[in-house]
């Protein structure tokens, strides 16, 4: 059984529908990759499944549970964390209190603060200074750090390599190898398709809203993902 299995998903931003009759799925601790241009409806799938924008039809089922109506703080405690879009940290809070908020109602698991630091040194010098005052590739490793101290058993990353270096974009990637040692499946939202495929096992590319491909990410070619990620007019 899928860890995460979406099953016909549409979700509405009031009357616009973004996402149309979406599947898909992940295994425990696999890396899937979702890409898509500008408006595609990666972010609104990430909302969905965490419970933010729920689904209007439907259904997202993890670790066997139909979640699709569940709010995002139960949702949270079933083990979905999401790395937002943009970061979204307390800019005047310090990197530790940033991080903290994650562990406030964690499960029980092996990501700790020590473990996070230990993951990303670069933010551990840090952290006691504001999170307005580190750089936006540190603001990075924070945000996922927030994440896993949840304790998740799926992490929604939502284009977490969006206007960073690219040193800093491997650092981040490179840490994924340890994320994925603790049996965490990864969803990762990415508009950059070669990082996308190297990153992940499996990949699907949306277009407006829909799913255009699907398969593994070593077996699908470029030429078919870009495509798939235009759509005819843009090949
Ligand atoms: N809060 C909202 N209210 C109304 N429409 C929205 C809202 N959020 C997204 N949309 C619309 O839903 C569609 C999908 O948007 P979404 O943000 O999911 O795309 P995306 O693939 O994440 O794009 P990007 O790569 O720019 O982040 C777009 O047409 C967008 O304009
Ligand atoms: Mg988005």
């Amino acid at each position: 059984m899928a860890l995460l299995e979406l099953e016909g998903v549409d979700v509405f931003h009031g009357d616009l529908q973004a996402v149309y009759g979406l599947s898909l799925c992940a295994d425990e601790g696999e890396t899937v990759a979702i890409i898509g241009a500008n408006g595609a409806g990666k972010s609104t799938l990430l909302r969905a499944i965490m419970g933010l924008s729920p689904a209007r039809n439907g259904r997202v089922v993890f670790g066997g549970e139909d979640i699709t109506r569940l709010r995002c703080n139960v949702v949270a405690r079933r083990g979905i964390a999401l790395v937002p879009e943009g970061r979204r940290l307390f800019a005047s809070l310090s990197v530790e209190e940033n991080l903290l908020l994650g562990a406030a109602h964690a499960r029980p698991g092996p990501w700790t603060l020590e473990a996070v630091f230990d993951l990303f040194p670069a933010i551990r010098t840090f952290r006691h200074r504001r999170a307005a005052e580190i750089s936006g590739g540190q603001q990075q490793m924070v945000a996922i750090g927030r994440a896993l101290l949840t304790n998740p058993r799926l992490l929604l990353c939502d284009e977490i390599s969006l206007g960073l270096a690219p040193s800093v974009i491997n650092d981040i990637y490179a840490s994924f190898a340890r994320i994925r040692e603790s049996r965490v499946a990864i969803l990762l939202v990415e508009q950059d398709i070669v990082r996308a495929r190297s990153a992940s096992r499996r990949l699907y590319c949306l277009l407006k809203g829909k799913v255009t491909l699907e398969g593994a990410a070593d077996a699908i070619d470029l030429h078919a993902i870009r495509h798939a990620y235009f759509g005819d007019s843009g090949s």
